[in-house]
């Protein structure tokens, strides 16, 4: 096994700009990556490429908290139920692990917790260590010691009722033992099948002529999710205990104490689990479990790490979706040598084409792969990656995997270079190359850019993206899929299968056509009928699946519409602020009023200028024009220059830099500046672009979409079928700064900044970066600057950090 080079990384500062354009990008990768993996159960790119993908979205969201928007990919977490089984909420968010990937990590980790519970440099941090279990992670509910509960994570916050299939289950009790037993316990773990019950089942099922599960982990799945229970009583599961959600009284006060709770009231827990010092100790941990995970008997993918005080990994909490208390150490990927035969390109929602390598199938870590994910043409041209060369793939997980490299020895005579169409394989049109800054992950911390190997350095923010928009069929169709996926209108029955062959029939070409179908004349219907074996009975099933869907809640018809940038959390965020659609359509068409120019963009995407000094500029210009925005005279007839610039309060020597090259003249910017400073954007669409979780990416894609008479029509089409209902938030706990805004400034002395902000969004606050009129408290430590200035000017009530902690009643 080999591990991935470590990157090169430049030393360069990203600026904010640059930043946001990174983060736009990179999000919009992962949310195409979650839908490929999630709705289309197709992935993409291997785990490991994924995670670094998400790695580089967190290490920017890192040093530009401002961009970790809600509507961030960083915001969440696995996938969303499947049908069939009943949906559970659960009390408590089941979420994931950050990862890490070199020795170093460790002690990043440790370090990270010490600095944000403002521990000494040599207070001593216990942490548990243990062996990371490759299979699904279940919720199970106990009540009054009974197990009344069991559901598996989904997305996170709703997962999926499988109490009758645990309920079979040797290794899980009906009934905890002891006398200490809370009230409410929900014990939380993961369910596995070890490898020797694995080769058993999958030779039984060779035998019965039944479906071979390709490792164990889908193999537990398989055996979870079966609709009829009587199989999963047959299927040996096996179950470790680890973490837990309610709990209505806590029975120990450290992570190793309510391991040996588990234990003690009959629940599995891994012998494994131990208490280290120190990151040292982590990483020797990490060393002993990867000599033994050939010899556990039950796939590991890694070690885990957590802070073993129950009450320092309160003060710590989240962060999005991952706790600041825990991290998983993960093995690196496993890899195999096999033939690329052929390169087939994919054409996503937005148009992106994906290159995919069609390979001869190989057995990598168990798993046979016959597709490897390319990215994009930077990345085969980097690699040099040919039709017929040997290739070494590489899977971590059980995703599609990655190319790694080409094993050039073995390059067979009269291979070519790869190059990718220039125009869309589906309709024809240009394929139009998008290139956005390189190396994305540069100015990652060391413990996140771990595992963003070479691969993914200079790409990531490359794509061809067809340019055919509504005429190209493999876009209409990715979106249309999209419209009906589960996250979406949900439609059983109308999958993407079906959606490729009514399409192609022409039977659906637009949402809406999917509800007019069961009204369309009797030749379409027989057509319908003469398909695929679509019975009189499925063809009644399906209107009936799709009548079901003609109330949807407002939030989901936003996601539906697939607009760019607009995933579940922004459809949510956005549900919620404007209640109805047509509120949301008013607001939208304001800001497009409002949105900002092209000259006011155009001084904002200046590289190292920064949006502040921006503005600056602006009035420094705007001062010599009167109020038609015509220079004065005065000014009209002199001439200006660079220099004057210096003049300007807070102008950095850099940025001066940055407008010479970025402008031929100070005449130039003069005018670019002056028109800038009157098409700065309107409140409408700072309002719109400012509210919780939308930003400006994603408010310029839905101005753009709206603004796309199609859109708007086949938008007004599908509202003459579907009624949208009004979002219903889910309940959260109030408290007394819950849905208030404020902003932190100065030193404070009881705990940290990073922690004060964590412990505000959990009760519900938003934390801003800037006083604006629309702040509730403003949080003045010692030696606050501007911010209080600003708070004092605008009539914005302070608090000191003693009046803060009594008003969320923490003192
Ligand atoms: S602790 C707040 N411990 O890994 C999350 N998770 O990537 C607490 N997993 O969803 C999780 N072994 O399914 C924890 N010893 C272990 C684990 C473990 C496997 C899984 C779990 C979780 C995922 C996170």
């Amino acid at each position: 096994m080999k591990r991935p080079e470590p990157p090169l990384f430049d030393k360069d500062p990203l600026t904010k700009a640059q930043a946001r354009k990174q983060h736009a990008a990179l999000a919009a990768r992962i949310a195409d990556h979650d839908a490929a993996y999630y709705q289309a159960d197709a992935p993409l790119v291997s785990d490991a490429e994924y995670d670094a993908l998400r790695q580089q979205l967190l290490a920017i969201e890192t040093r530009f908290p401002e961009l970790a928007t809600g509507d961030s990919p960083s915001h969440r977490v696995g996938a969303a139920p499947a049908g069939g089984f009943g949906k559970v909420r659960h009390a408590v968010p089941m979420l994931s692990l950050g990862n890490a990937f070199e020795d170093g990590d460790a002690g990043d980790f440790a370090e990270r917790v010490r600095r944000f519970l403002g521990l000494d440099p040599d207070a001593a941090i216990e942490f548990t260590a243990e062996p990371k279990i490759d299979g699904l992670s279940i919720s199970l509910r106990y009540e009054a010691g009974q197990l009344v509960q069991a559901a598996t994570r989904g997305d996170g916050a709703e997962g999926e009722n499988v109490t009758a299939n645990v309920r079979t289950m040797a290794s899980i009790p009906q009934q905890l033992k002891g006398k200490r037993v809370p009230p409410v316990a929900e014990v939380r773990g993961e369910i596995y099948l070890s490898h020797a019950d694995f080769k058993r089942l999958n030779k039984e099922q060779a035998k019965a002529g039944e479906k071979i599960f390709a490792n164990p982990r889908n193999a537990a799945a398989g055996s979870l999710r079966q609709l009829d229970s009587t199989i999963t009583a047959k299927r040996p599961l096996q179950f470790f205990a680890y973490t837990w959600g309610e709990m209505a009284a806590m029975p120990a006060d450290t992570q190793m104490g309510m391991i040996k709770v588990f234990e003690s009231w009959g629940l599995p827990v891994n012998p494994l689990t131990e208490l280290r010092a120190d990151a040292a100790g982590l990483v020797e941990f990490y060393r002993t479990i990867e000599e033994a995970r050939a010899s556990l008997g039950y796939d590991i993918d890694g070690v885990v790490y957590k802070v073993n005080r129950l009450d320092w990994q309160t003060r710590l909490g989240f962060v999005s979706r991952s706790p600041r208390w825990a991290i998983a150490h993960k093995f690196a990927a496993e890899q195999a040598t096999t033939i690329l035969n052929d390169i087939e390109i994919q054409v996503g929602r937005t148009g992106a084409l994906t290159p995919v390598a069609k390979l001869a199938p190989v057995t990598v870590g168990g798993v046979v792969v016959s597709n490897a994910s390319l990215h994009n043409e930077d990345e085969i041209a980097r690699k040099d990656i040919r039709i017929g060369d040997t290739v070494v793939v590489q899977r971590a997980g059980d995703v599609i995997p990655q190319v790694v490299r080409v094993v050039l020895e073995k390059r067979p005579d009269g291979t070519v270079p790869y190059r990718l169409p220039e125009v869309c394989p589906a309709c024809g049109s240009e394929a139009v190359r998008e290139t956005e800054e390189e190396n994305p992950g540069a100015q990652a911390p060391v413990a996140l850019r771990a595992q963003a190997d070479v691969a993914l350095r200079a790409q990531v923010n490359v794509v061809r993206r067809c340019s055919g928009g509504l005429i190209c069929p493999a876009q209409v169709k990715e979106r249309l899929k999209h419209f009906v996926s589960r996250l979406a209108f949900d439609i059983e029955g109308l999958g993407e299968e079906k959606i490729e062959t009514f399409y192609d029939d022409g039977l659906i070409r637009k949402p809406a056509d999917i509800f007019t179908l069961s009204a369309r004349d009797q030749t379409s219907l027989k057509r319908l009928k003469d398909r695929e074996g679509l019975g009189e009975k499925s063809v009644e099933k399906l209107f009936k699946a799709i009548d079901s869907r003609r109330k949807i809640g407002l939030d989901r018809f936003v996601y539906a519409l697939g607009i760019r940038h607009v995933g579940e959390t922004t459809s949510k965020d956005l549900a919620k602020a404007y209640g109805s659609f047509d509120a949301l359509r008013a607001a939208i068409h304001a800001a497009a009023k409002a949105k900002p120019g092209a000259n006011y963009l155009r001084l904002m995407a200046v590289r190292g200028l920064g949006a502040k000094t921006a503005e600056l500029v602006i009035d420094h210009y705007a001062q010599q024009t009167n109020d038609r925005g015509d220079l004065f005279a005065a000014s009209a007839g002199q001439s200006v220059s660079f220099e004057d610039l210096k003049t300007i309060k807070g102008m950095r020597a850099t940025a001066l830099e940055a407008l010479r090259e970025a402008f031929a003249s100070a005449e130039a910017l003069q005018t670019i500046a002056v028109r800038a400073g009157q098409e700065r954007p309107g409140e409408a669409y700072r309002e719109f672009a400012g509210l919780n979780g939308i930003g400006e990416v994603a408010t310029g894609a839905l101005i753009a979409f709206f603004h796309e008479p199609h859109n708007s029509e086949a938008v007004d089409d599908l509202l003459k079928e579907v009624s949208v209902e009004p979002f219903v938030a889910p309940a959260s706990v109030a408290s007394p700064v819950t849905g208030k805004t404020v902003v932190f400034t100065g030193t404070l002395t009881k705990v940290s900044r990073n922690e004060a902000k964590a412990q505000a969004e959990r009760l519900g606050a938003k934390v801003a970066g800037s006083v604006s009129k629309k702040t509730d408290y403003v949080i003045a430590g010692s030696d606050a600057g501007s911010k209080l200035t600003a708070a004092q000017d605008l009539g914005v009530t302070v608090l000191s950090e003693d009046e803060w902690l009594e008003l969320i009643g923490q003192t």
